[in-house]
């Protein structure tokens, strides 16, 4: 964790210099494996999309926690693609980051890969990107580190977030005016 100062405004319009708190992408970065069982699945055996997506809500909310290390909700599943099918015995590994963070929100992004463990075999089994909201201990929305990027890795995932969320913001400036 690193502490940055930034210029803020006060009430007197003068600039004053406050901290900002910043953390690596690394120092939140998290993987999780779990063994798919029958439960996890349908009668012939094809993992459930929901098992997963329960798998992906669960590590954005550790990533995004550990990030800020404030409460944290989701806000939206920005998207969620399935590649391939996961099958009962595969190895489920979910590999997470954050990709960007703004003021109160921040974009944490998943890998999935599937593997049965008697093949050796890994397989892309999908991607998701997860917007959280970190909240103070009244539930309002409150601001979060600053990201620090690392490898050029994480300045293209930065670089995609920032656009995915310009879109989506577009959206949403067009469904209101839609509905004004
Ligand atoms: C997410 C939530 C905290 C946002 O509260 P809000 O009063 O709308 O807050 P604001 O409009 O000030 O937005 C706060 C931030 O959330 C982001 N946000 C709000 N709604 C969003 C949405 N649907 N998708 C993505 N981001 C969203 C805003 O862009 C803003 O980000 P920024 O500060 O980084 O620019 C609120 O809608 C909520 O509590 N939702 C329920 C969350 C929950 O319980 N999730 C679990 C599943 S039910």
């Amino acid at each position: 964790m690193q502490t940055r100062l930034l210029t803020m405004r006060d009430d007197e319009g003068r600039g004053v210099r406050v901290p900002r708190e910043s953390r690596r992408v690394s120092e939140s970065k998290t993987v999780v494996a779990r063994v798919m069982m029958p439960q996890d699945a349908n009668i012939a055996g094809n993992v459930f999309g929901g098992t997963i997506l329960k798998l992906v809500d669960e590590i954005c909310y550790v990533v995004a926690t550990k990030h800020a290390r404030t409460n944290i909700v989701t806000a939206s599943v920005d998207s969620m693609r399935f590649l391939s099918p996961v099958h009962v015995g595969d190895l489920l590994t979910l590999k997470a980051n954050v990709n960007a963070v703004w003021h109160t929100s921040m974009e944490v992004g998943v890998r999935i890969e599937a593997e049965d463990p008697r093949a050796a075999e890994v397989r892309h089994t999908g991607s998701s990107y997860i917007t959280l909201v970190a909240l103070d201990p009244a539930g309002k929305p409150c601001e979060v580190p600053e990201l620090l990027l690392e490898t050029p890795v994480d300045e293209r995932r930065n670089q995609e977030a920032c656009r995915r969320r310009a879109r989506r913001l577009e959206e949403k400036a067009m469904d209101m005016s839609l509905s004004s």
